[in-house]
């Protein structure tokens, strides 16, 4: 599929035919491209729970304003952001050149230490990017997506056993779509939403 049709098709959808499998096998070929996306410093954020116990999902589906996708999808994914991730450079820069951990490991540290605020934006950053990937890469293999932010956070996070260092960044629904999504909706136009040097300078024309 052309990425541009990838783009321009992806929908989040929200019925879907249940009872249909993604296999183990099918899903971490998914997760191999999703954990391709790009992190600062390469600190990966990010860690996906595939909740496929039927009761947990159901559980998470009542701690999601009893959104239905949660439950019918193929396989659920609790996307995590971990705060604390900048303690995890010294092994994600284990293979690289002395120089580049010389130089890089003590510019992180000093980036991210003790900013919280900073933390948690980073885990959500990178939690939503990989979150991106992995709708554009779900839609390619002909599977239907839905992000979703509309749960309670700490009983998803319960649920799931996060440790205090993690937070579920949103949940996301993969599987097989049932029906067509109603038409998309509006979209602000591009003249809006791009604006040129300044944020009240013109708005892209083209
Ligand atoms: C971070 C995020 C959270 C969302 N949460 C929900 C949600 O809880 N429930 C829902 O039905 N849709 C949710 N959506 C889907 C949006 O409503 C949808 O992306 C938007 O209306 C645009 O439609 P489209 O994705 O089909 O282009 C969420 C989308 C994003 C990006």
């Amino acid at each position: 599929m052309e990425f541009s049709e990838t783009v321009q098709q992806r929908r989040s959808i929200k019925s879907y035919q249940p009872g249909r499998e993604i296999s183990d096998a099918e899903l971490k070929e998914l997760m191999q491209e999703v954990v391709l996306s790009p992190s600062s410093f390469n600190l990966q954020h990010w860690t996906f729970i595939a909740a496929k116990d039927a009761t947990l999902k159901e559980k998470i589906k009542d701690a999601a304003w009893g959104q239905e996708q949660v439950e019918t999808c193929s396989a659920l994914l609790v996307i995590c952001g971990k705060l604390n991730a900048h303690e995890d450079a010294p092994e994600i820069y284990q293979g690289a050149a002395q120089g580049i951990q010389d130089k890089v490991l003590p510019m992180i540290k000093n980036f991210y230490d003790g900013k919280d605020q900073l933390q948690r934006d980073e885990a959500i950053r990178s939690a939503s990017l990989a979150a991106m990937v992995l709708m554009l890469a779900a839609h390619n293999r002909g599977w239907a997506t839905a992000p979703m932010i509309g749960f309670d956070p700490e009983v998803v996070s319960k649920l799931v056993n996060l440790k205090p260092n993690y937070i579920p960044v949103m949940l996301m629904a993969v599987g097989f779509k049932k029906e067509e999504p109603r038409p998309r909706d509006y979209r602000r136009p591009i003249e809006e939403v791009v604006k040129i040097n300044t944020l009240d300078g013109p708005g892209l024309m083209g």
